[in-house]
């Protein structure tokens, strides 16, 4: 079972709507930790809300290689070595892939996909390397199952986290570090506001903001989950050492019939000439793969 008190967190996206809340959580279970965003007013504004508990806030943009390695040396000079990691920080942007420029591809995967990718890429070898176990949760989000034409840059990070966060499990599962995948639904946040953060160097083909629909969202937004109720629940499945972490359980329904309609499009064809191989090749795949995620279930 995971213990929290006395580890060190990292955070991305931690002056925020979900990240501030799992910043609560984790301060409330003794943890130290390293609140992590693009934005520097937020931050404080963040710290004077969790005044006098062991948080420090670092300025960094997640999709930045060499911004990120620098905000985990002085994180982990500040509180020590990190053994939570939540790579949380992300942008929404509400629009088709064909209406979409590549500057709107190089932001969001940028910060959607890279960003989760430069939170792996530096900490997993230093949680490694410590010895002291620990879990890092990807934030996706319910579309990283569930796609509409629109936001489809959006679904393809999410989407890639997912799958990312699933292999890394069963690597990481014999050095004693959990993986999951938090899938939320409607979050009470500020990602309606993404446009706030979009670097100027890939503005020049951004579509301009629709005022209106961003009130929209803004007004539905105030229906979302409350961010310290996916903490909680977030920090309840980490101790489960559980992969999904789903705080929406209204999508149940909706996820069982995607998956049916997967499976329909199956069809029962004739035996090509390689089948029997292949099936036996496939079988000892299955077989390691269903050990692998044993073992990451069962993991200490
Ligand atoms: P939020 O906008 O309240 O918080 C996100 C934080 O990330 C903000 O503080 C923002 O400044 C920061 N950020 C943005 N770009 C950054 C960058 N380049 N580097 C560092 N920090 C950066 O939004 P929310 O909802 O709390 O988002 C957290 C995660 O939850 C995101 O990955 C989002 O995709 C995901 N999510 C949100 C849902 C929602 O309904 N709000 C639903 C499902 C998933």
């Amino acid at each position: 079972m995971l213990e929290f008190a006395g580890r060190t967190a990292f955070v991305t996206g931690g002056a925020n709507g979900i990240g501030l809340g799992l910043a609560r959580a984790l301060l409330a279970q003794g943890c130290k930790v390293a609140i992590a965003d693009i934005r520097e007013d937020a931050l404080a504004a963040a710290l004077k809300t969790l005044d006098n508990q062991a948080v420090t806030a670092v300025h960094v943009d997640v999709a930045s290689r060499a911004g990120f390695a620098q905000a985990a040396d002085r994180a982990e000079a500040a509180l020590g070595p990190v053994s939570l990691l939540f790579n949380n920080a992300g942008i929404n942007l509400f629009q088709t892939i064909y209406e979409s420029s590549y500057d709107d591809w190089d932001w969001v995967m940028g910060v959607n996909l890279h960003g989760v990718i430069n939170g792996i890429m530096t900490f997993a070898p230093r949680m490694k390397e410590a010895g002291l176990g620990g879990h890092i949760v990807n934030t996706a989000s319910m579309a990283s199952f569930l796609c509409g034409g629109a936001p489809g840059i959006y679904n393809t990070t999410k989407f890639a986290v997912r799958g990312m966060s699933e292999s890394l499990r069963y690597s990481l599962a014999p050095h004693g570090i959990g993986v999951s995948v938090l899938c939320p639904g409607l979050v009470k946040s500020h990602i309606y506001a993404s446009d706030e953060v979009r670097p100027t160097g890939l503005s020049a083909d951004a579509k301009p903001v629709d005022g209106a629909a961003v009130e929209r969202l803004a007004q539905l937004h105030q229906f979302g989950m409350e961010p310290d109720v996916i903490a909680a629940r977030t920090l309840e499945a980490m101790r489960e050492n559980r992969f999904h972490i789903f705080p929406h359980p209204e999508f149940r329904d909706e996820l069982a019939t995607v998956f049916e309609e997967i499976l329909a499009d199956f069809r029962d064809y004739p035996q090509d000439v390689g089948f029997d191989q292949r099936v036996g090749f496939e079988k000892m795949r299955r077989e390691s793969y269903a050990r692998a995620r044993q073992a990451a279930r069962e993991r200490a």
